[in-house]
């Protein structure tokens, strides 16, 4: 959340700037702004909305400097507006600062600078932290910095500029991410490395409470007490991923396609031989058989739905107790983990703070760590004891769909790998799980083809309800969750999802004549239940779709609309069930007139709890 570039080079930085924050949108894009060091001077422009606006701005009056610092935002303090844009200068104008994450105890900072006779500009954390690292400020920035951060009370990633050094960039962090980069036009301090467009020799990722100074030719770090630090170099593995729309309108439905291809990398990254071996876990085969009593998985958004999925196959396979949770409750409970329990944090992005969180929790009460997660040497995926990397490739529009399918594939494999190890399931039985899932690429392409053009029809009838309802039992249940999220996140429908029998519990007052009633029903053993929530439904006025696959759809009854996904495993069904879901989304939103990969109030990587 929020997106930080700072680049000093030769020329002009500021077409470098605004290219990186565009690169930097998704993660924020209430309002966004520079600042540049001309003349000894800093100059800021500051716009509401979109990086296009800001372009507008600047476009007006050309500022122009070899030292800059951009920022893209996603409001947590203060309403989206051009005065809280960042970056916040210091009340003497010396200093300018960008700042993401959450400063906890900003209003404390505030009454303490404010008694030195401080105006503030905005109603912003982070203007706390700009003015409190002036009012530390005596010559020496490091210095400055360092102590206003043992102050600060919760997470920053901080870029700042001081006009008593113009050729210099300052940073620092703690919780939220920050990349220095050395590159061959100039050096940079990012979020992302996505927003550095320049060829990267190397790189340094700030780790919590270090600091540093950037300048064209040399960069050094410091501790937290503002010491000089060494610090080692990694290579930059940033490969130049396609990030073009390429012939698709938008970039959801350019990843809901490249699905397919998403699962296939991710399936290739760990079957070897018809075996699933994964690089980096390493458990103790003992743990896993003789100690290991039982599983939390603990994500996010639809993260968390790919956790509810993942209960079911590692239930279903490994015989072994597994609850999954929201990592924001997750922190903050009894959380009954233990030296026995494997804990699984599974997170595209790899740096919600939530998740991260609740690694850290799960860590530190001595339960084993795996995480499952997009990006790589991201927070938590540097910060478990293992790690399954998701081969989904870079995901740009918010709403996720590739990375989800691949969490999926990944919890499949693991699944296995654990009921093999423990010794619940034979070699020939994870040869046919492993052929099976080896499958799921073309099937995924094969249902998406094939239901295309129903679920655009399905969309053109119900775009304009207030309502909709999703079900599904079990792990149907988990499709309904994601199919549901996605809906509403996307075209803004009031869209609730339901575990099939539990709407006679209330809900289903809320159904009228006409409301649209999408049900996941793929299972065997409990369809006839799911159909009977259906007939309740249905006798309430519902427009009832089931979504279900081939050989099961013969076994619809009552004339509902049926599309069928084709057919797979059962333990596998989910990762075609959520296709059709993901395109009515889609197309429900198109219909709408939504903004489809940047939907209001969103960001796609949260940073702040
Ligand atoms: C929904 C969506 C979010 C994320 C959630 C977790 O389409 O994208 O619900 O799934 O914010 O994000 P990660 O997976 O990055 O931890």
């Amino acid at each position: 959340m929020c997106g930080i570039i700072g680049k000093i080079g030769v020329g002009n930085v500021v077409p470098d700037l605004i290219n990186g924050l565009k690169q930097l949108e998704y993660r924020g894009y209430d309002s966004s702004g520079i600042a540049i060091i001309n003349n000894g001077e800093i100059l800021r422009e500051r716009a509401v909305g979109r990086i296009k606006e800001l372009e507008k701005e600047i476009n007006k009056t050309n500022p122009e400097g070899v030292v800059g610092i951009g920022h893209t935002r996603w409001a947590t303090h203060g309403a989206p507006s051009e005065r809280n844009a960042h970056p916040h200068l210091s009340s003497n104008g010396k200093f300018a600062l960008v700042h993401n994450g959450i400063i906890e105890n900003a209003d404390e900072i505030k009454n303490q600078v404010l008694s030195q006779d401080v105006v503030f500009f905005s109603d912003t954390d982070s203007e706390a932290a700009v003015q409190l690292i002036e009012m530390n400020y005596k010559g020496d920035v490091i210095e400055a910095v360092s102590s206003a951060c043992k102050e600060i009370k919760g997470s920053y990633a901080f870029g700042i500029l001081c006009t008593d050094f113009p050729h210099m960039i300052f940073a620092a962090a703690k919780g939220s991410p920050l990349v220095v980069a050395e590159g061959e036009k100039g050096n940079y301090i990012t979020s992302d490395l996505c927003a550095v467009n320049d060829e990267i020799s190397c790189i340094y990722r700030l780790k919590d409470g270090e600091i540093c100074s950037v300048q064209k030719g040399k960069i050094d770090f410091f501790d937290s007490e503002g010491q000089l630090l060494a610090k080692k170099s990694e290579k930059s593995e940033l490969d130049k991923q396609d990030v073009t729309k390429g012939d698709y309108e938008h970039f959801m439905i350019k990843e809901i396609m490249q699905q397919s291809e998403a699962v296939e990398k991710t399936v290739d990254s760990f079957v070897i031989k018809n075996k699933i071996q994964f690089s980096d876990v390493c458990f103790q085969e003992d743990f896993l058989k003789k100690q290991l009593k039982n599983i939390v998985i603990v994500a996010c958004g639809s993260a968390y739905h790919a956790g509810l999925a993942g209960k079911s196959i590692i239930e279903a396979l490994c015989k072994i107790p597994c609850n999954v949770d929201i990592a924001s409750e997750f922190r903050y409970s009894e959380a009954f983990i233990s030296k026995e329990s494997l804990a699984i944090f599974i997170s595209q992005s790899g740096e919600t703070a939530d998740t991260l969180a609740a690694l850290r929790l799960a860590k530190s009460r001595g339960a084993k760590t795996l995480s499952i997660v997009n990006v790589k040497g991201s927070a938590i995926a540097e910060e478990s004891e293992n790690v399954i990397y998701t081969k989904a490739g870079r995901e740009i529009a918010v709403a996720t769909t590739k990375a989800y399918s691949a969490q999926l594939a990944a919890l499949y494999a693991l699944g296995i790998f654990i009921a093999k190890k423990i010794g619940k399931m034979t070699a020939s039985q994870e040869k046919f799980y492993v052929e099976e899932m080896k499958k799921l690429p073309e099937k995924i392409s094969q249902t998406l083809e094939k239901t295309n053009e129903d679920v655009k029809k399905l969309a053109k009838e119900i775009y304009r309800s207030p309502d909709v309802f999703f079900i599904g039992r079990l792990s149907d249940y988990a499709t309904a969750a994601e199919g549901s999220l996605k809906m509403k996140e996307i075209s803004y429908i009031n869209s609730q999802v339901y575990a099939a029998g539990e709407l006679k519990h209330g809900t289903i007052s809320l159904v009228n004549d006409g409301t649209p009633v999408i049900a996941v029903a793929a299972q065997k053993d409990i369809f006839t239940k799911t159909l009977s929530n259906m007939a309740e439904v249905a006798a309430r006025g519902a427009n009832v779709v089931v979504i279900t696959d081939e050989k099961t759809k013969n076994r619809v009854t009552d004339g509902y609309r049926i599309i069928s996904v084709s057919d797979t495993v059962k333990e596998f069904k989910g990762s075609l069930l959520v296709l059709p879901l993901q395109l009515l989304s889609y197309y429900t939103a198109k219909l709408r007139g939504c903004d489809i990969d940047k939907p209001k109030n969103l960001a796609k990587s949260v940073t702040v709890e």
